[in-house]
């Protein structure tokens, strides 16, 4: 089976309505051949909801699904040449580990020595050719979990759907398996669909995010801009930014530096918002954007409340004269109780109006 070979898969307009609810709404997303796109979000954001309706398992309600100018949301999901690998796996218990992977060629009736072939070079690239005989039950979570996605690859798929892949996996597993997606996607340059609601698992894997909340799409960047420009609230609690503040804008200042002040703190932020420079304010800050001591003018006073110990660092929550709450992360070692100075780098102030 040749792989067909196409520039772009594109989403327009995506929609899946149920009869009280509508679980996605208007996605359109354009996939270049090659690349790792992640959609990311919360439970019931409509992850699974866009990666099914993509694979064929749920109809649209509205838009299409094409691969470069030929529709492919009018196909059979077995048509549309589409590889999926689910969360659980679904590997055949009662059938060995090559034939788990095997199967879709056989069903396809490829002759037999190509499908040795291919099955000893999935197995490979997945590292299990010493497991080939083994059934599913006496290999690991992770070993499954490759078999999973060996059996999606020997079928040699122009896009690869992948839901959750290693959301059953222990942290380190996950960590490792990481890795091994990273170098699936090098060595075979596949176009990947992965949904996770693992913002580090995306940044760490994608190409490109995709962040959805309530089935719409809130942002789509590359990693480094969903990280350090988040363009709403929601996208700025999702990632981390832990300090959502309720503040006033009070115009800017010299060089377009926008000021902010409320709950005992006055601040700079270098980017500021879109619109009016005066008002009412969400002020997001990650905690590890947060440093002991005063940062270019940007200055709090604060009381330490609690200190948690993370093994590298320590969160700690403190406490503004006016009774704000602030996280942040810190290798200093400061105990309850203590007084100190605070700041943050204004270029890492986010301001939502
Ligand atoms: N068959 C259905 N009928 C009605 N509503 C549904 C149906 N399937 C999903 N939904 C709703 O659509 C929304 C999106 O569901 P979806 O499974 O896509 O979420 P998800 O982002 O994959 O979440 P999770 O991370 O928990 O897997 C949810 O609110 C869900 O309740
Ligand atoms: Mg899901």
């Amino acid at each position: 089976m040749p792989k067909a070979t196409f520039s772009e898969l594109r989403l327009e307009g995506v929609t899946r309505a149920f009869a009280k609810s509508v679980a996605l709404s208007d996605l359109s997303l354009t996939v270049k051949n090659g690349e790792f796109v992640a959609l990311l979000g919360p439970s019931g954001c409509g992850k699974s909801t866009a990666l099914n309706c993509l694979a064929g398992l749920l109809p649209l309600s509205a838009g299409t699904i094409s691969l470069d100018d030929r529709r492919v949301d009018t196909l059979a999901p077995e048509r549309r040449g589409f590889g999926m690998v689910f969360q659980n796996y679904a590997l055949f218990p009662h059938l060995s580990v090559r034939r788990n992977v095997a199967f879709g060629l056989q069903m396809h009736k490829t002759p037999k020595a190509e499908i040795a072939r291919r099955v000893d070079a999935a197995l490979n690239l997945v590292q299990l050719s010493a497991h080939g005989n083994k059934h599913p039950s006496q290999l690991s979570g992770g070993q499954q979990q490759r078999v999973a996605i060996a059996r999606a690859v020997v079928m040699e798929p122009q896009v690869v759907l992948m839901d959750e892949p290693l959301s059953n996996l222990d942290a380190k597993l996950r960590h490792e398996m990481r890795g091994e997606m990273q170098r699936l996607h090098r060595e075979l340059g596949l176009t990947t669909v992965y949904v996770t609601h693992d913002q580090e698992e995306a940044l760490s894997l994608a190409d490109r995010l995709v962040v959805l909340h309530d089935g719409r799409v809130q942002q789509i960047g590359k990693p480094e801009e969903v990280y350090l420009r988040p363009v709403n609230t929601f996208v700025a609690d999702f990632m981390g930014y832990r300090n959502l503040l309720a503040m006033t804008a009070d115009g800017e200042g010299a060089g377009g530096d926008l000021h902010v002040s409320g709950l005992g703190m006055s601040l700079t932020a270098r980017h500021p918002i879109a619109g009016d420079a005066r008002g009412a304010v969400t002020v997001a800050i990650r905690p590890d954007d947060l440093v002991v001591g005063e940062v270019e003018g940007n200055r709090i006073d604060v009381l330490v409340q609690s200190v948690e110990y993370l093994g590298k660092d320590f969160e700690l929550e403190v406490q503004t004269e006016q009774g704000a709450r602030l996280f942040l992360r810190t290798s200093e070692h400061l105990s309850i109780g203590q007084r100190v100075t605070i700041g943050v780098r204004p270029d890492r102030v986010m301001v939502y109006s």
